[in-house]
């Protein structure tokens, strides 16, 4: 047997082979199925993004439709999902009952999770994406004591969610195509980033051949620590603190640098430069902003916060810069989003990496992951 070495993280092994997402970590570069994210999220939709992670290439009008006709078949709960919400009290955090709800959607539908063929694999994933939206919403309303709104079937992906978001009986809520591209976007640029940790999850899990909802389910919970998706809410949190106590941003800095606690939204475990992500939700953050006429402090205190940091030599020396997270809870804010489904949000738009990497994992017949370890505990010893 050969010596193992120890690579804390997994930071420089290689789990896997992949073909879906390609990270240049000093350049700042991310492309999916080699093609530069700058481009996917100017010219597709979240659903066509989706599509092109699962299959590699970009589906024509025909194959887009037949998937967004599944999407839209599956768009509904079965009406004996809905107790399971009654089970949870309104105070029970999203994330937790996004990832217990995938577990119950898919007891309704046991036929459809194994990737026996192509189209199984599609009414599967079809249904994970369609109905984490639909679950999603409904967690959302149930938090606010409000009744669940159904999905309309004449709405596209984004302005869908939206709607069982905020509508409500005898009031439909109509927004404005400014915040569907607005979270069109966001979901693009949180649909694939390779192996991180809650992706890297899924392929564990999927590595042991449980099926596609167990395994996403089981991102969700790795998506939710701060170190990873949850940064999101950590940010906003820190954003909303600063603003309302009115804290020099200097002696905010000063806590960071003496590790009394760190700069969420900042650092990344590859990237040691800009995240390319960061640079187009900074962009979107002031051209959303502007279009939809809301008028953030928090944007405001986000800029200087990321030019104090910057021409700091602490950050600078680490090659901390902004990640996805720093940005992105300002848009939500504005779409109207509250800060504790941030996570959520972030855990809808990851669902076709995370499919697609489960997918990855089967077609590839991958091995069961299997990491070792350096073990340092006592030598043997007896029971007296
Ligand atoms: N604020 C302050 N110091 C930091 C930060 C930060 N955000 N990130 C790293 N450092 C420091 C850290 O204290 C350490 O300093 P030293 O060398 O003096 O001990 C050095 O930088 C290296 O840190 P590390 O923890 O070894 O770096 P890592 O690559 O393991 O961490 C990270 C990556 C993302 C967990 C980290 O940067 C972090 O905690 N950032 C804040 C949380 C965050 O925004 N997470 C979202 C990541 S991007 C989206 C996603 O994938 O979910």
């Amino acid at each position: 047997t050969k010596a193992i070495t120890l690579d804390e993280g997994y930071r420089n092994t290689g789990a896997c082979e992949s073909n879906i997402t390609f990270i240049n970590p000093e350049k700042g570069i991310l492309r999916h199925r080699g093609y530069p994210i700058e481009q996917i999220a100017e010219k597709l939709s979240f659903i066509e993004t989706a599509l092109l992670l699962f299959e590699g290439e970009v589906p024509s009008p025909d194959r887009l439709k037949r998937f967004s006709d599944l999407l839209t078949a599956n768009e509904m709960l079965h009406e004996g999902v809905r107790q399971f919400f009654d089970g949870f009290p309104s105070t029970g955090h999203p994330m937790a009952i996004l990832s217990a709800m995938i577990n119950t959607v898919s007891c309704y539908q046991p036929d459809v999770m194994e990737l026996e063929d192509e189209d199984t694999f599609d009414v599967s994933a079809a249904q994970l994406i369609s109905k984490v939206r639909t679950v999603a919403a409904a967690a959302y309303k149930m938090s606010i004591g409000h009744p669940i709104m159904y999905p309309d079937p004449n709405l596209s992906y984004c302005a869908n969610f939206l709607h069982m978001m905020f509508s409500i009986p005898k009031k439909v809520y109509e927004p404005d195509q400014d915040i569907v591209d607005a979270l069109n976007l966001f979901f693009i640029l949180h649909a694939d980033h390779e192996q991180n940790c809650s992706t890297s999850t899924v392929r564990l899990v999927g590595s042991s051949q449980a099926n596609l909802f167990a395994s996403c389910a089981a991102g969700v919970c790795a998506l939710w620590g701060p170190l990873h998706g949850g940064a999101n809410v950590a940010i906003m949190n820190q954003l909303q603190e600063l603003h309302s106590t009115k804290m020099d941003l200097g002696k905010f800095i000063e806590g960071v640098k003496q590790k009394e606690y760190r700069l969420f939204g900042f650092g990344h475990p590859v990237y040691k430069s800009f995240d390319p992500r960061a640079k187009i939700l900074s962009a979107a953050a002031d051209r959303v902003l502007a279009k939809l006429g809301v008028n953030d402090p928090l944007l405001e205190l986000a800029r200087r916060l990321e030019d104090v940091a910057l021409n700091d030599d602490y950050f600078v020396s680490r090659n901390l810069y902004p990640n996805v997270d720093f940005y992105s809870g300002i848009i939500l804010r504005a779409i109207g989003i509250p800060v504790n489904m941030f996570t959520v949000m972030f855990a809808i738009g990851r669902m076709p990496g995370w499919i697609a990497h489960w997918k990855e994992v089967r077609d590839r017949k991958s091995k069961i992951y299997r990491p070792r370890q350096i073990y340092t505990g006592p030598t043997e010893r007896s029971l007296a």
